[in-house]
């Protein structure tokens, strides 16, 4: 017997053994390893399809048939071993990540309303039994808006204040592009678009470049303007007055005007409602001169400029109004007692759970702006 024959009596005796073996497989590397063995460049088959090459041509013509078919007969075994395992591997994971369709649906919804949307929905409640109607502006904003309109020109020191995000583009008016720092440009938009008399709030997001336990990127402001004839500090007054004890649901309200600054009011006033301090905690709620008691510093607000009435095309002369601006977040962590603002972004579902309102619960004036269910 030649070295080429007893290389074929071995693969024929083995060939059986061989799939045996590629059956047996229990895995994709297993089965890898057999076909590394059988037919990869140092198998046990291409040995014998290499001595192919050494032989005379007859001999070659009556050897190749049954050597091809060994070759066939093993690659096939190991493509059909193939998908088997991996029609398992597919089973396998399709059973472990299976959903039960028919596991029942929980007893109630579990989602809530964000205390930031309930207290917007009690502010919306509230100013339209005052007759303001809700008006919105963009959060991307022109800073011809944002700014120059509310007589912060280019150079203006109060810009600096604001740590705005810029945009990189060119805005229409010529300037930059910028995230709203306040919902201040609502005004302007809306005297614009609207003229005179007007009677909003404009509730929305804002962005300042700051963050800590009491300030996050974004947050939340309520704008409130009035334009009409004849408008004075004690309509605005009168105003906050009756908000923030329709708010707060408490009739001991009381507020503190002081002097202050704002580009586009003039003049401007710093609002403080008084605090009772109650096992340390702050409880609004009577004169903030009071023993035991405080003033917190709650809002801006003051007498719209007449170069914002003029900026928005209406004229000063006949035209007078107020504005103010507060904080939603904040109105909401006093109302609610929350203290830590960032927790208000997180979207964690315990946080939500206990401080999130029912969808039922709809502020209404008679069921009151802030009944829990
Ligand atoms: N826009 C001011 C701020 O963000 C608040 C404000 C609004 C003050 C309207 C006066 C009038 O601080």
């Amino acid at each position: 017997m030649t070295d080429t024959d007893n290389l074929a009596a071995a693969a024929d005796a083995s060939i059986a053994a061989a799939i045996a073996q590629i059956e047996a497989a229990a895995d994709l590397s297993a089965l890898e390893a057999i076909r590394v063995a059988l037919l990869g460049k140092q198998g046990s088959i291409s040995a014998l399809m290499k001595t192919l090459g050494a032989m005379a041509p007859e001999e070659r013509q009556a050897r190749a048939p049954a050597i091809q078919a060994l070759r066939q007969q093993a690659s096939d075994a190991i493509a059909a071993r193939k998908t088997a395992l991996e029609g398992a591997a597919l089973e396998a994971q399709l059973a472990a990540e299976a959903l039960d369709l028919t596991l029942p649906a929980p007893e109630a919804p579990r989602g809530t309303v964000h205390p930031v949307s309930q207290v917007m929905d009690e502010l919306a409640e509230i100013f339209a039994d005052l007759g303001f109607a809700v008006a919105t502006g963009p959060e991307i904003e022109d800073d011809w808006y944002n700014f120059t309109a509310l007589n912060m020109p280019e150079s203006h020191p109060a810009r600096a204040m604001h740590d705005t995000f810029y945009f990189p583009d060119t805005a229409p008016k010529g300037g930059r592009m910028l995230l709203r720092t306040h919902t201040s440009p609502v005004q302007v938009r809306t005297m614009l678009a609207e003229g005179a008399p007007l009677r909003i709030i404009a509730p929305g997001r804002v962005y300042r470049s700051d963050s800590d336990a009491t300030h996050t990127p974004m947050f939340h402001q309520v704008e409130g303007l009035v334009i009409d004839r004849d408008i004075h500090l004690g309509h605005l007054k009168w105003t906050l007055e009756t908000f923030l004890k329709a708010f707060f649901e408490r009739d001991d309200i009381v507020l503190r005007l002081r002097p202050s600054y704002f580009p586009f009011t003039e003049p401007s006033v710093e609002v403080d409602v008084g605090f009772a301090l109650v096992d340390g905690r702050r409880v609004l709620g009577g004169s903030g001169d009071a023993a035991g008691h405080g003033w917190m510093e709650l809002l801006g607000s003051g007498m719209v400029n007449r170069r914002v009435i003029e900026a928005s095309g209406l004229d000063p002369d006949e035209w007078q109004g107020f504005a103010f601006g507060v904080g939603v977040d904040r109105l909401a962590m006093l109302k609610y007692g929350m203290d830590d603002l960032r927790a208000f972004f997180d979207g964690d579902v315990r946080w939500l759970g206990h401080y999130g309102f029912s969808a039922f619960d709809q502020p209404t004036l008679s069921a009151g702006v802030g009944a829990r269910a």
